[in-house]
């Protein structure tokens, strides 16, 4: 955070950007600080988000999809909705522009030491997910975790983020990972059926585990009786909100639901604690 005020963006400049879809919609940031200090001082979890600005568009919070073991850059994956995320995919490498954070409260990584961890994803809603499983199988952390499975789906194979990644996790044997997408399709060589699906069949025990689970409505409203059907207790399950919203830091008031602010208590809430809020998140 900029420590003259939470509101002044931090000068970063873009390292490399490459499109992640054909049709262009998805774009993935490589991000530097200008100033070392600000690299060292910008203290991120996995599952925090940034606000990202463009001088004379706006704003928008975003996910970070990079983990801090990776190193200073941060990485970014920005989907074309609108303003500010048109101008950000307007940028080139070399481009400056602004970020304020990090922000938000993160999965609670920590907390979690000693369990089984099943990371579930959707579409681009992996992001913050690709943040936490590279910080898990950090060589620095994945012994102090028990069993690591991650499900993964898209509706097809170029809508999958962060092939390098994934197709380098499913040659270790520390971890379960499981790729699909929704219809067969020629040359796909790992699974096919939507996410609730694979996650059945998988059947993950609920004995000392935690999961953290990031995608589209359909995909959790199906995902979530799965887990209930095996014994997890709403406590058991992470999921990450994506409200609208402005400041970031709790004080506007444009994210709240019900007395809880997404941009301050979460993004990050259990389902015990959503299960207590009023519907309209
Ligand atoms: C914690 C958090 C993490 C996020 N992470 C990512 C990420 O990693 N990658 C990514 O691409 N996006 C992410 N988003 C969503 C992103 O913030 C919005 O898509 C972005 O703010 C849109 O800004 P814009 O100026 O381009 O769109 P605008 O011009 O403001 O709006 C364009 C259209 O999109 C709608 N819209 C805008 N924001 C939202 C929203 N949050 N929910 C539903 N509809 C919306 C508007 O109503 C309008 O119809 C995240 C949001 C939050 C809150
Ligand atoms: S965005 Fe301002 S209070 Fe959450």
């Amino acid at each position: 955070m900029n420590p003259a005020s939470p509101y002044l963006p931090l000068p970063v400049r873009l390292t490399k950007a490459r499109f992640d879809t054909p049709d262009k919609s998805l774009r993935t940031f490589g991000v530097a600080f200008e100033d070392p200090a600000h690299a060292a001082s910008f203290r991120y979890r996995p599952g925090q988000f940034a606000e990202l600005s463009v001088a004379g568009f706006g704003e928008a919070p975003i996910g970070i999809a990079s983990s801090p073991t990776e190193g200073p850059e941060l990485l970014f994956t920005v989907s074309r909705i609108g303003v500010v995320t048109s101008a950000l995919h307007a940028l080139e490498p070399g481009d400056r522009f602004g970020v304020r954070g990090p922000l938000g409260n993160g999965y609670p990584l920590a907390e979690l030491v000693g369990k089984d961890i099943v990371v579930v994803a959707g579409g681009y809603a992996v992001t913050t997910l690709r943040s936490a499983m590279v910080w898990l199988l950090d060589p620095a952390h994945r012994a102090h975790y028990g069993r690591i499975t991650f499900v993964y789906g898209a509706r097809s194979p170029e809508l999958l983020l962060y092939q390098d990644v994934w197709r380098q996790w499913m040659q270790r044997a520390d971890v379960d990972c499981r790729v699909t997408i929704d219809n067969a399709c020629q040359g796909w060589d790992c699974l096919v059926g939507f996410v609730p699906r694979v996650l059945k069949d998988l059947a993950p025990s609920p004995e000392n585990a935690a999961a953290l689970v990031c995608g589209p409505p359909a995909m959790i409203r199906f995902s979530l009786p799965v887990f209930e059907d095996l014994g997890w207790q709403p406590e058991q399950i992470f999921m990450s909100l994506e409200n609208r919203m402005k400041c970031g830091i709790g004080l506007c008031g444009r994210c709240n639901v019900g007395n809880r602010y997404v941009c301050k208590d979460g993004p990050v809430f259990t389902k015990a604690e959503l299960d207590r809020l009023p519907p309209e998140y």
